[in-house]
C-alpha cells in the first residue's frame, strides 16, 4: 500500500461508496452493470449453462453492495443456487452491505473484508463470475488487480468489470488537480469536501465540467459521491486501446463492450463510404473509433473471458432458446417503438434511433422470457424465411442495446 492507497482506503471509510441507505431496500433494488444476473447468463455463458448449476461470484471491491444485492436478489427470485462473495477492504462499507443484504432477508450472501490484492493467498474461490466495478481504475497497480481477480477464476467462468474512460469525463481531471492545491490530501476528509463544495458552487462558465452534463455524483451522490469524483486520491481512466491492453495482459479476452451499438462506429458515422471504411478495422480500432468520435463514454463496461476458453456466442437460431428482456418485458419494448419503426435510445443523452422490422412489435408482444424461439416462430404465423429475417434483425438490434438477451437453459 503506498500513500495515495492508505489515504483511499481512509476515504471509503470515511465515505462508504456509493452513499446507500439499508432502509431504501423496501422500496426498490438498483439495478447495472455488470453483474446483473441475466447479463451473466447472455454474456458470460452463451446462454448455455443451465440454471440448475449453482452459480458462484465474486463481488471484488464491492463497496456497499449494489451488484451484490442485486445478484443476490435476482438469484432468490429466480431460485437460482449458488452465492454472492462481497468482497472489500472498508468496514464503513461492510456495515452497510450486510445492512442491506439483512434487510432484503438474503441468505445467499457471504462477506470477506480483505484486499482484493490478496485474493491468491485467501483460500476463497475459484469463481464462476467475477465482478470488478469502479475499483481498477483506483489501484496503485491495476494490472496486479486484474491478475489477482484472474487467479480466483473457475475455468469457464467469466469477469465483468467497469473502468472509467476519458472523453466522457473531460473536466473532471482539471477540477481533481485544482482541487490537489486548494484542498490536499493531508486535509481532513471533511474540510477537503467543504472546500469542493465551495469551488463547484462558483465554477467559472468555462470550466468543461461545467460544460459536462455527462455526470450527476458531485450533484446528486452526496459527501460519497462528491469526494469519489472530485477529491480521489488516485483515479485514471482508461481509453479503449488501454482498456484492451490491460485485458490481454491478464491472458483475458474481451467478450462484450456494453452496449455493443455504442461501440459500432456505424452509430456515429452516417456515412455509408466511412461506414464500409470502419467496418473493415480490427475489433479493437472499431471499438476505438467510437469511442473518439462519440466522445460521451464516462466509463467502460466490458465482460471477459480466458483467452483460449472463449466461449460461443449465445445462438438465437436455436428453436429452443429463449429470450427475454433484459429489465423491460418484451411487451413494453414493443410499446416503445415509434411509428417510423424505430426504438429511441438514449446514450448520455444523445438519442439514437435504432431501425427495427415491419413486424418487431407483434414479435416483441411474445417475447415473455417462457416462450422459447419455435414457440414465437408459432405463434407469429410468418413463413419461415420472413420469420427467421424478422427475428434476426430484432436480435441484432436489441442484442446490441443489451435490452433483449437469451436466458439460460433449463
Ligand atoms: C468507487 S468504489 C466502487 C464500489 C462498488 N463496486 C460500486 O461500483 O458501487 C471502490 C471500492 O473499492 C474498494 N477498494 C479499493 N481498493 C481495494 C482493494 N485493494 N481491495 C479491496 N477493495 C478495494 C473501496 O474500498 C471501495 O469500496
Amino acid at each position: 500500500m503506498d500513500e495515495q492507497d492508505a489515504h483511499l482506503a481512509a476515504q471509503y471509510e470515511a465515505y462508504p461508496y456509493p452513499r446507500r441507505d439499508p432502509r431504501d431496500e423496501a422500496r426498490r433494488l438498483i439495478v447495472g452493470s455488470p453483474g446483473h444476473l441475466r447479463e451473466i447468463d447472455h454474456w458470460v455463458f452463451g446462454a448455455a449453462r443451465s440454471r440448475r448449476v449453482p452459480l458462484t461470484a465474486l463481488i471484488a471491491g464491492g463497496g456497499t453492495g449494489d451488484a451484490t444485492i442485486m445478484l443476490a436478489t435476482q438469484m432468490a427470485r429466480a431460485g437460482r443456487p449458488g452465492r454472492v462473495t462481497w468482497l472489500d477492504r472498508s468496514k464503513a462499507a461492510l456495515k452497510i452491505a450486510r445492512d442491506r443484504a439483512a434487510a432484503r432477508g438474503l441468505d445467499n450472501v457471504d462477506f470477506v473484508e480483505a484486499s482484493l490484492l490478496d485474493l491468491p493467498r485467501l483460500g476463497v474461490g475459484p469463481f464462476d463470475y467475477v465482478d470488478c466495478c469502479g475499483v481498477l481504475h483506483h489501484l496503485p497497480d491495476p494490472a496486479a488487480g486484474l491478475a489477482a481477480l484472474t487467479s480466483v477464476l473457475a475455468p469457464g467462468g467469466g469477469i465483468g468489470l467497469m473502468v472509467y474512460a476519458p472523453h466522457g469525463r473531460t473536466g473532471v481531471y482539471m477540477l481533481q488537480d485544482a482541487l490537489r492545491l486548494l484542498a490536499p490530501i493531508e486535509e481532513p476528509p471533511g474540510a477537503r469536501i467543504e472546500v469542493a463544495r465551495k469551488v463547484m458552487r462558483l465554477l467559472p462558465e468555462s470550466a468543461w465540467l461545467r460544460r459536462n452534463s455527462y455526470f450527476g455524483d458531485h450533484i446528486d451522490g452526496g459527501d460519497a459521491g462528491l469526494y469519489d469524483l472530485l477529491l480521489n486520491p488516485r483515479d485514471r481512466a482508461f481509453d479503449i486501446p488501454a482498456l484492451f491492453h490491460l485485458v490481454e495482459g491478464a491472458g483475458l479476452r474481451i467478450t462484450c463492450l456494453l452496449e455493443p451499438t455504442r461501440y459500432d462506429p456505424a452509430t456515429w458515422l452516417p456515412d455509408p463510404k466511412l461506414r464500409a471504411k470502419a467496418a473493415s478495422l480490427a475489433p479493437m480500432q472499431r471499438a476505438a473509433l467510437a469511442e473518439a468520435l462519440s466522445g460521451l463514454m464516462s466509463t467502460h463496461v466490458v465482460y471477459c473471458a480466458r483467452a483460449g476458453a472463449v466461449p460461443a456466442p449465445p445462438d438465437p437460431i436455436r428453436p429452443d432458446a429463449v429470450p427475454v428482456g433484459r429489465e423491460l418485458p418484451g411487451e413494453e419494448l414493443a410499446k416503445r417503438i415509434l411509428p417510423d419503426r424505430t426504438l429511441p435510445m438514449m446514450f448520455e443523452g444523445v438519442r439514437v434511433p435504432v431501425p427495427l422490422p415491419a413486424m418487431a412489435g407483434p414479435l416483441l408482444r411474445l417475447v415473455d422470457g417462457i416462450r422459447t424461439v419455435g414457440e414465437i416462430e408459432a405463434a407469429l404465423k410468418l413463413d419461415a424465411a420472413a420469420f427467421a429475417r424478422t427475428w434476426r434483425s430484432t436480435y441484432d438490434a436489441l442484442v446490441g442495446l443489451n435490452q433483449l438477451l437469451l436466458a439460460a437453459p433449463a
